[in-house]
């Protein structure tokens, strides 16, 4: 089933976060195995690395994947433009610029959460990214930075690049602080500010504005869902993958969802064939350690994973076990009769 719509727009209703070290294309595809709704994007890709780096390495995923979006950081209109191309040629469906992040190694490279003090550079970076390609440009930003968390500043920024043919915002609901904070701590203080992204929403109805920073219960994204256009969740889904499942049944009326097992043992074929490819298994189940996040059997088969197959030379062959814990854990989790 296409998740692009008859005019091949992309679905935003809820998305997963990029995230580096974590929304690699293995992550991604056990992510895809729980739910076809979602979209996905990929971790941060500098754009010197995207086009000098390996690209098969750093850019290749698998269709089933899709729809996907490569997140690029960078602030050079020339390599954004090429990181584009690339990009389109891949077959990517989106191209998201990242101006939220903090680091200071990002920061250095002027790129990210920095970029928000230079709306005229991104504008252009943007425009020229838009008319290089048939594909969508997005932004994923902050809502201000330092000591500017401010209604208007953000809202000419966004409108900066509105003009510049921007229409869909990914906007983290929490200021960054770039000096004095690590990228962890800028994950958490300070004080989430949804208020301000609804306001943007309000005064630009005809932009896509997505919100994210915090949220991980269908009712809190029901209740986003009412102000905004579509909702992004970063550290709920990596930490408990299934609530894709209930994502799935709750916002998107689907029940055809895989089980707990089925996954299992999608995920066990999956292992197989990349093993081949040479692909090292701890790089694959590293991402589904949460499976069972909050069920009965979830230490057993974080405790088996942990044991046995997050080493480089973990042996591959200890994948087919997890189908037996996964068969015990079904059975300790059917409801009692
Ligand atoms: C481990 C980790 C890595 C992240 N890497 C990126 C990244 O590569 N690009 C980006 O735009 N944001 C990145 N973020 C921020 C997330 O995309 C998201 O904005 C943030 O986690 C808030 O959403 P949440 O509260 O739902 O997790 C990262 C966050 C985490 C926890």
């Amino acid at each position: 089933m296409s998740l692009l719509d008859k005019k091949n727009k992309i679905n935003r209703k809820i998305s997963v976060a990029p995230m580096m070290d974590c929304t690699d294309r293995h992550d991604r595809y056990f992510l895809r195995l729980i739910s076809k709704n979602v979209m996905l994007y990929s971790e941060m890709i500098a754009s010197k690395s995207a086009i000098h780096g390996d690209r098969k390495k750093i850019l290749s995923y698998r269709i089933e994947e899709k729809p996907l979006a490569l997140q690029v950081g960078g602030s050079d209109k020339k390599e954004l433009v090429e990181v584009v191309k690339i990009a389109e040629d891949m077959g990517y469906d989106e191209v998201n610029l990242n101006l939220g992040c903090p680091s200071k190694k990002v920061q250095k490279n002027k790129f990210g959460a920095c970029l928000m003090k230079e709306p005229n550079l991104v504008a252009e970076c943007i425009n020229a990214m838009i008319n290089s390609c048939k594909i969508p440009i997005t932004a994923k930003t902050r809502i201000g930075f330092d000591k500017v968390e401010d209604f208007d500043y953000l809202n000419e920024f966004i409108n900066k690049l509105k003009l510049a043919g921007c229409n869909t915002f990914i906007l983290h609901a929490r200021k960054a602080i770039l000096k004095g904070l690590s990228p962890k701590q800028n994950l958490n203080i300070p004080k989430l500010n949804y208020e301000m992204v609804y306001k943007i929403k309000e005064q630009n109805p005809d932009l896509e504005i997505i919100i994210n920073g915090g949220i991980s219960k269908i009712e809190e994204i029901k209740s986003h869902l009412k102000f905004s256009d579509g909702v992004m969740i970063g550290r709920a889904i990596y930490q408990n993958p299934y609530f894709l499942a209930e994502i799935e049944n709750k916002i998107f009326n689907n029940n055809n969802v895989l089980s707990r097992s089925e996954i299992a043992e999608k995920l066990v074929s999956y292992v197989k064939e990349e093993v081949k490819k040479g692909t090292k298994i701890n790089h694959i189940m590293r991402h589904t350690v949460g499976l069972y996040y909050g069920q009965s059997g979830a230490n057993k088969w974080k405790r088996y994973l942990s044991e046995n197959m997050m080493a480089r030379d973990s042996d591959f062959q200890k994948v087919d076990h997890i189908m037996k814990i996964a068969q015990n854990n079904e059975k300790a989790n059917q409801p009692s009769k």
